[in-house]
């Protein structure tokens, strides 16, 4: 049975569809069985994967993008295989994300370690609550040192909700790897980036089992 993750975060730019690719390439390069979902109607993922086509770094990965009622059938047929389905949703389009949100067993939730990004995330977490799915929340674009940032996760800790040890840092890298339609594991293996994105595939491997 597959461990099916939506990347989830009402506010636009969080990082949805960064840590969606991040996360499935570094599944994939783990030797894990993945299939990337696009449900999001702007279509970001589907030019990455346009991209990625032909790119001789590229690991085996199944990429579909279905809208709408099609969502949930997709997810319950691959859902019978072993490994991962990782999708990514809209901002804003509560009817489109409640869709990936419900199919999924983990909802990760992406948020920039500000006040913007901590208020933003009240609605996907009501969202979540409604279906009654476990959320995880991860720092993305984290600062590599802050007083805010420390006030942010203090707060998180504070209302009970689990943060993942494993954040990603402001790295010009993960959009370099983007533009080719890799991951940054891919992309380039030795660097920081992928090292941060090693570690946040084995947390959400800890977190499926
Ligand atoms: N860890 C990071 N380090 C540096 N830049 C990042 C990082 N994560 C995301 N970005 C950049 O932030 C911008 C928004 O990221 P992304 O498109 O992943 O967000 P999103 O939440 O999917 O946006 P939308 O809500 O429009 O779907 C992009 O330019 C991306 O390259
Ligand atoms: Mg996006």
């Amino acid at each position: 049975m597959a461990f099916v993750i939506a990347v989830a975060q009402r506010k636009g730019g969080a990082g949805k569809s960064t840590v969606a690719v991040t996360l499935a390439t570094a599944l994939a390069a783990l030797g894990e069985n993945v299939t990337l979902l696009d449900t999001d109607p702007q279509k970001t993922l589907a030019r990455w994967h346009a991209l990625r086509q032909g790119a001789a770094a590229a690991n085996s990965l199944a990429f579909e993008e279905p809208s709408g009622w099609r969502v949930p059938q997709t997810v319950e047929k691959l859902r019978k295989r072993p490994g991962f389905v990782v999708i990514d949703t809209p901002p804003h389009a509560d009817t489109d994300s409640r869709l990936g949100i419900r199919a999924a067993d983990l909802v990760l939730l992406p948020l920039q370690p500000s006040p913007a990004d901590l208020w933003a995330m009240e609605a996907t977490l009501e969202l979540t609550a409604e279906e009654r799915k476990p959320v995880a929340l991860l720092f993305n674009r984290q600062p590599s040192s802050g007083k805010l940032r420390d006030e942010i996760a203090a707060e998180i800790s504070k209302r009970g909700l689990p943060l993942l040890p494993t954040p990603l840092g402001n790295r010009t890298a993960y959009a370099s790897a983007f533009a080719l339609g890799l991951g940054v594991v891919e992309h380039a293996p030795r660097g920081s980036a992928a090292e941060e994105a090693r570690a946040f595939a084995h947390a959400i491997r800890r977190e499926a089992s």
